[in-house]
């Protein structure tokens, strides 16, 4: 019998570690990566209408309106990758309404992973994190060097990653986090945050796992 695809949302403050635990995270099991953050840059580089509106809110650290991101986001789960071989949802829903619109059209996670990571390091890792352009792989200055002086010279630097905006963000993180979390009790794990990414992949890999042998049990039962 054919296994359902995985379907896991990824959560945690500003910088928590979510991107980076994404690109481990399908190397292994081959989900489609859909981050909400990185959807909204995309059609601020494209320059469209929704991208101008969405980068006024994203330089206030503010959350982009539900009409410009919920849609976006649907019409990127509802596409025959995302439903053929699963999804890994990244940075959303950051609101009770958003979670709620999700429900709506019928969207329900097997797994909801929370990233806890203390305030501190949240400002360091925002101010030496790099991008690279070319891979769209993710760095830091201290913690996750890049390989090469060829890469080195390349690398670029989110609009949103200084201190006074991290700060914003971190708040607006506050003023929602809880009423998202409420929806997806039963099936939330948490993840502790603090240590290296490799570490952190391990707690996940773990989680993800036991959903599967899980599935296995249950289908050889029914
Ligand atoms: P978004 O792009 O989602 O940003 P964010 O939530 O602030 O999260 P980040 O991308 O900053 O961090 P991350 O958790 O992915 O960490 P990373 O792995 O890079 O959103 C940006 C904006 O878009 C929002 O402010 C909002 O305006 C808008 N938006 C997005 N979604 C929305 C929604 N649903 N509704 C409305 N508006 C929305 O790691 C960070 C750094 O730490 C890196 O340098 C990395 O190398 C390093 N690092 C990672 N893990 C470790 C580790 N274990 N040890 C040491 N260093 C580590």
């Amino acid at each position: 019998k054919k296994q359902e695809p995985l379907r896991v949302m990824i959560s945690g403050a500003p910088a928590s570690g979510k991107g980076t635990q994404c690109e481990l995270i399908t190397k292994k099991y081959d989900l489609v990566h859909i981050a909400a953050g990185d959807l909204l840059r995309a059609e601020i580089a494209a320059d469209t209408e929704n991208g101008r509106r969405a980068k006024e809110y994203m330089d206030k650290g503010q959350l982009v309106p539900d009409e410009i991101v919920v849609t976006m986001v649907k019409e990127r789960l509802m596409r025959p990758d995302s439903q053929e071989k699963g999804w890994l949802l990244d940075g959303y829903p950051r609101s009770l309404s958003q979670a709620v619109a999700l429900k709506e059209f019928g969207v329900q996670p097997d797994l909801f992973i929370l990233l806890e990571v203390p305030e501190e390091t949240l400002v360091d890792r925002v101010v030496g994190r790099r991008l690279d352009p070319v891979t769209g792989k993710i760095y830091h200055l201290k913690y996750s060097p890049p390989e090469t002086e060829e890469i080195a010279a390349r690398l670029t630097q989110r609009f949103d990653d200084t201190e006074e905006k991290v700060k914003l963000r971190l708040h607006t993180h506050h003023q929602n986090v809880e009423s998202v979390l409420s929806m997806y009790k039963d099936i939330t794990v948490q993840v502790y945050g603090s240590v290296s990414k490799e570490e952190v992949f391990a707690q996940i890999d773990g989680a993800l796992t036991q959903l599967l042998e899980a599935r296995k049990i249950w289908n050889r039962n029914v």
